[in-house]
């Protein structure tokens, strides 16, 4: 079977990013969002107490691990009904997204759904499968023949697009009717910046298994979570899946052939993470500083920011190509990631990532300002 994978999209960026390389205060990086900021301390330590592990980990993550993290669903989502039979834990989301299609047994002639403006990789998963990779803007796009996976991604990348709980509801009832799985990505929900998140409550964006979104009854779902970002921790894989365990059951069995296993001391980094808030909080407001110093100044130079109301990026328009922005940008020694490679919707976007010192942030303010 011949694979007909995208081309990787970030090499259409060398002229820009040559173009950039010229300013005299040297590039402002913001294409992509790795995070910049050091792993907590307190994820340091744990890792450097797990350094030895001389025996084979366990696919399915320790039993203490998935006890953590049901305990952060209930404590962090509002889902207190997550079963820690139903967790496991990843090598990263990206890998869990890439290959979900394959571990469920899916292949030619059925269908994967996802935003019509969205993270690349879902698209690539389903073809990894051999899968039909459909992009959608909404679900009354579907007549009789559904998607057997359907992803969600809020908050969104690159929008930053929020799914409020009746929405994600209304999703849930419409897949139970037809038996679609649905695979919720959120990796961004603790990193809302709407008015009232953070308060009891309103913790962070609503999760899939949310007891208001499911009731309670996880089946068919999947929430897809990473920690790369909240607890600059993308340099360690660590990374979960929850919800229902007879799929999770499943994938449990397929990683152990294929021995897609998370190494023993990312599970106890994960384990600690997970049970450890204040890390997060301070991470939050270093990015919420950010934001409040870009924002402001992209407005003042003439852009229009839509949705954004959670996650690491600024999903910015001028109103024309995408291209021309990027291009506009890197005169000014500014990189951004185009919004054609989130899908043709995205074509008069670019997505602008929070992810730079705060001496950079400062330099990207600084030239957008002063024209
Ligand atoms: C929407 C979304 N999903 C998944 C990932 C992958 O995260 P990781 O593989 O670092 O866990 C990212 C990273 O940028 C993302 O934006």
């Amino acid at each position: 079977m011949a694979l007909h994978l995208p081309d990787f999209p970030w090499d259409s960026l060398a002229a820009a990013k040559a173009k950039a390389q010229e300013h005299p205060d040297g590039i402002v990086d913001l294409s992509v969002g790795t995070p910049v900021d050091p792993t907590p301390r307190v994820l340091q330590e744990a890792l450097a107490e797990a350094a030895d592990a001389h025996g084979y980990p366990q696919v399915w993550g320790t039993p203490p691990l998935r006890e953590a993290i049901a305990g952060w669903y209930a404590r962090r989502r509002n889902a207190t009904g997550v079963n820690p039979d139903g967790v496991l834990p990843t090598i990263g989301s990206k890998e869990l997204v890439a290959w979900l299609p394959t571990l469920l047994g899916l292949g030619p002639g059925d269908v994967v759904a996802f935003p019509e403006v969205a993270y690349p990789t879902y698209d690539v998963g389903a073809r990894l499968a051999g899968a039909t990779p459909r992009p959608m803007r909404n679900l009354t796009e579907f007549g009789p023949e559904v998607p057997k996976l359907l992803w969600l991604n809020s908050p969104g990348n690159p929008t930053g697009q929020v799914l409020p709980v009746e929405h994600l509801a209304k999703v849930v009832s419409w897949a139970r009717e037809r038996g679609v799985i649905v695979a919720s990505d959120e990796c961004y929900a603790e990193l809302d910046w709407r008015e009232g998140a953070g308060s009891p409550g309103n913790l962070t964006a609503p999760s899939i298994l949310d007891d208001r979104v499911c009731g309670g009854d996880h089946s068919g779902l999947l929430s897809v979570y990473s920690l790369s970002k909240q607890s600059n921790l993308a340099g360690y894989r660590a990374s979960f899946v929850a919800g229902d365990p007879a799929i999770v059951g499943r994938l449990v069995e397929v990683r152990k052939h294929a021995g897609m296993i998370v190494p023993r001391p990312v599970q106890r980094v994960l384990e600690v993470a997970v049970g450890d808030d204040e890390h997060v909080a301070a991470q939050k407001k270093v990015y919420a500083a950010r934001r409040a110093m870009l924002r402001p100044a992209l407005e003042k130079a003439g852009w229009r920011i839509d949705h954004s109301d959670a996650g690491l990026y600024l999903w910015a328009t001028q109103g024309r190509p995408c291209r021309e922005s990027v291009a506009d940008l890197a005169e000014l020694g500014i990189i951004v990631a185009p919004g054609d490679f989130y899908g043709r919707a995205g074509e008069a976007h670019v997505r602008i990532a929070l992810t730079a010192t705060d001496e950079r942030i400062q330099a990207a303010v600084t030239r957008l300002t002063t024209l």
